[in-house]
């Protein structure tokens, strides 16, 4: 697209042509209020709040629907701006309820931030406020609050537009006009949580999250959804050493603005029935003293030139980073161990939008790894000790038990206690995607980076680091002190990942094979 010169607030910036006025006062680091504009929904022009001042015009215009072309100036700052911005907030808080104090959108609510740096007008109004339904579920996992709506349409438009479900709409005329569903159909659509997202104010609210926590006592960190194959991109919010909720990251390679209600939710195992001590034959024990029982039996097995009689079962659950770690320390350390995994999960819906089937964050790096193998073919031959790294492949395939029980030794790394944990000799807790750095493979084969959240719950450490500590028992050690130590590795080793550097991966990844590192970040 071609870039053109335009002046905002008497600012000179270079943009592309025919982006509209809101974003590229954005470029120039202006923010203008707007409620129904968003820019995966388009332009409506409905709320008037966007108004700025463009030259040669004598009318002030909506900056949503106003669009950039070569020596445009505009101003957001001058007093008739500032006056008409205050004058729609004013009419929009005629009947907006006086609810910040309990509202779940207070900290991140446009009409509340609009008002203290447009607004601040002496309250003129001396009748009652207009009332209208509050705390509705108007699905399974939306609740409305119709008096807190300022008819964007922001909801209905992504109903209409993206999911083509069609649920929103707007009823009735003037102060009585009120958004709602039809009787007989709920917001019950796979994305309904993006209505949340997109609504301004606190008019939508998710029933998972509701009342739960104060939003600026969050802290955020950029991460990955792992309900699928897809891997939207995320905000992790945490607090106190637990996640709170994921909402949709931006990343136009990958999810655009959105996610599905299903992955949203995928944070509570984060938090629950988590692994975070060393467990072995039930008791509680210290991690160096359980992976030194660990390391003393594939000792004996390498010393022994029994390296075939271990198994590694690995799974495309894990951390691109986890899974190089266990094909070093199986093929590396062992010199032969048998190494595979591949999906024990059920299926899930797969979808237009953005779901996928495969239930796994990183069954294309378990592939480009080499090591996508049938997990019964893994575990058939039995042997002396069986490590099972990540997800429960016990509890979500209970047939394979008699195959687990063909090794004198089951050793389990994982994050959450399950039926393989309590299956195991020796369950020893690594770091969830939450509290450690790494990667995975979308099925799309883009390599995309999680940043660490949290602390490392209890004693639970990366598994690369445990694999290491197990493979110095053998006088061999990985040497890897951090995950780009062991990036370097990878690089130098695996053909499929040669061309991605991880410090390029930036915050939208790269296409893996392409030689192509990210581009520009989309946000
Ligand atoms: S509920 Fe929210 S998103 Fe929907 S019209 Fe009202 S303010 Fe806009
Ligand atoms: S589409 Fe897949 S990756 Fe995206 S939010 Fe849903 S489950 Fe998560
Ligand atoms: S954002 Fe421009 S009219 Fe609503």
């Amino acid at each position: 697209m071609a870039k053109v010169k335009i002046q905002v607030n008497g600012r000179e910036v270079e943009v592309d042509e025919g982006l509209n006025l809101i974003e590229a006062a954005r470029i120039a680091g202006v923010e203008v209020p707007h409620f129904c504009y968003h820019p995966g929904l388009g332009v409506d022009g409905n709320c008037r709040q966007c108004l700025v001042e463009i030259d040669g015009i004598p009318k002030l215009q909506i900056a949503c629907n106003s669009f950039v072309k070569d020596g445009l100036a505009f101003r957001t700052d001058t007093e008739r701006v500032t006056r008409m911005q205050a004058g729609v907030l004013e009419f929009l808080f005629l009947n907006h309820p006086l609810d910040c104090p309990i509202c779940d959108q207070s900290g991140e609510c446009l009409l509340q931030d609009y008002y203290i740096s447009n607004g601040k007008y002496e309250s003129r109004l001396d009748t009652d406020k207009r009332h209208k339904r509050k705390a509705v579920p108007v699905g399974p996992r939306v609740m409305l609050d119709a008096e807190r709506c300022v008819l964007c349409s922001r909801c209905v438009r992504f109903c209409d537009k993206v999911t083509g479900t069609g649920e929103m709409r707007i009823v009735n005329r003037g102060n009585r006009a009120e958004i709602t569903t039809y009787p007989d159909r709920p917001l019950e659509n796979d994305y309904s949580l993006c209505t949340v997202d997109v609504c301004p104010v606190g008019a939508l609210t998710s029933k998972d999250f509701r009342f739960r926590k104060r939003v600026w006592h969050l802290q955020s960190a950029k991460s990955l959804c792992t309900g699928c194959s897809r891997g939207c991109n995320v905000y992790m919010e945490h607090e106190g050493g637990k996640v709170y909720r994921y909402r949709p990251r931006e990343n136009m390679h990958v999810n655009d603005f959105w996610m599905c209600d299903p992955g949203r939710l995928t944070y509570t195992p984060l938090n629950d029935e988590r692994l975070d001590v060393a467990i072995v034959t039930g008791e509680e024990r210290t991690l160096p003293e359980s992976i030194e029982q660990v390391g003393t039996w594939i000792n004996i097995a390498v010393a022994s030139g029994q390296s075939d009689s271990v198994a590694v079962l690995v799974s495309p659950q894990s951390s691109t980073e986890t899974l190089y770690a266990a094909k070093r320390f199986a093929k590396d350390i062992l010199g032969g161990a048998r190494i595979g995994g591949g999906n024990v999960r059920p299926a899930g819906v797969q979808d237009e939008i953005l779901r996928r089937a495969d239930a796994n964050p990183n069954s294309k790096g378990l592939e480009m790894l080499g090591l996508s193998a049938d997990p019964a073919a893994v575990l058939s031959a039995g042997g002396t000790v069986l490590l099972v790294i990540d997800d429960d492949p016990l509890g979500m395939n209970p047939d394979l038990a008699g195959a687990f029980g063909k090794f004198e030794h089951v050793v389990y790394l994982g994050s959450n206690e399950n039926a393989t944990s309590a299956k195991a000799e020796i369950a020893l807790p690594i770091t969830p995607h939450s509290e450690c750095d790494g990667t995975f493979v979308n099925f799309e084969g883009r390599v995309q980076r999680f940043w660490k959240a949290l602390t490392p719950r209890g004693d639970s450490l990366w598994s690369p680091t445990i694999m290491g500590r197990i493979a110095e028992f053998t006088g061999q050690e990985f040497g890897w002190k951090s995950v780009r130590d062991l990036w370097a590795d990878l690089q130098k080793t695996e053909d499929a990942f040669a061309a991605i550097d991880y410090a390029s991966l930036g915050e939208v990844g790269a296409a893996a094979g392409s030689g192509q590192p990210a581009s520009a970040s989309a946000e």
